[in-house]
């Protein structure tokens, strides 16, 4: 699948969208349906899909929860975040305010946890697995199957996010970056050379948002 480079982004901040920000853009306008004026609350703001999910939510209309923790405060609230709840200091789900959507994406809450911020017809989308499920023995869908137990109960939706890119999607975030509703977050890029090193940033030393490898061009 292919789709134009969105114009002025660099090539590094368009390698970053794809398919991060394609998750966030199911989350929030296909599994979420997300309308203007809606409140939405993203956990796990400062991720590679949390730092889209948020201006996506923005440019949809929502007035916008994001959660993450200390150091990564300014960043999210620099995307558009209308309220930003650190998680180190504070517990999201203790607020008493409700959300129409709630786009959970570290899964280190339980379901009750997140109903609790949840409006009585409101839809909780997850999209990780949850570390809270670390070695379970039904794995990352665990969230999603215990979030669905309660379904015939309860007027709220739960949809467990399955990201399937098609053309339209990326054609959709090349306009949201095209009007300036969407700019990726690039963390920090390493050469193709360096790749070990990306990884080990990535996954040992908690990297916000997006990391880029770039490949020279042939001379
Ligand atoms: N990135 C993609 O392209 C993509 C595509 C499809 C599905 N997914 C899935 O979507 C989920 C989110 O992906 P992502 O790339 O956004 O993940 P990520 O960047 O690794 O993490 C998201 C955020 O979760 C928070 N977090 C991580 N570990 C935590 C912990 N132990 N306790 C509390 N908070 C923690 C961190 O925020 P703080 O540092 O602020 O706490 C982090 O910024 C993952 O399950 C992934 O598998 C991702």
């Amino acid at each position: 699948m292919v789709e134009h480079k969105p114009a002025g982004l660099t090539f590094e901040q368009a390698a970053a969208m794809p398919l991060a920000g394609v998750t966030a853009l199911l989350g929030v306008r296909d599994a979420g349906r997300v309308a203007e004026g809606q409140k939405v609350l993203v956990n796990g703001a400062s991720g590679g899909v949390g730092t889209f999910a948020v201006q996506i939510a923005k440019a949809f209309g929502a007035e916008v929860t994001a959660v993450c923790g200390t150091r990564d405060v300014e960043l999210v609230r620099s995307l558009g975040a209308d309220r930003v709840v650190d998680h180190e200091a504070q517990d999201f789900t203790a607020s008493g305010s409700r959300h129409h959507v709630v786009f959970d994406l570290v899964g280190n809450r339980s379901p009750a946890d997140l109903r609790r911020v949840l409006a009585p017809d409101g839809t909780l989308v997850l999209s990780g697995g949850g570390v809270s499920d670390g070695g379970s023995l039904i794995g990352p869908m665990g969230l999603g199957v215990r979030a669905r137990l309660p379904a015939p109960l309860v007027r709220q939706r739960f949809v467990q996010l399955n990201a399937k890119t098609s053309r339209e999607h990326l054609a959709t975030l090349r306009g949201l970056a095209e009007s300036g509703a969407v700019v990726p977050v690039v963390d920090r890029t390493y050469p193709l050379s360096e790749a070990p090193e990306a990884i080990g940033y990535l996954e040992l030393e908690h990297a916000r948002a997006k990391v880029v490898i770039t490949v020279a061009q042939p001379g």
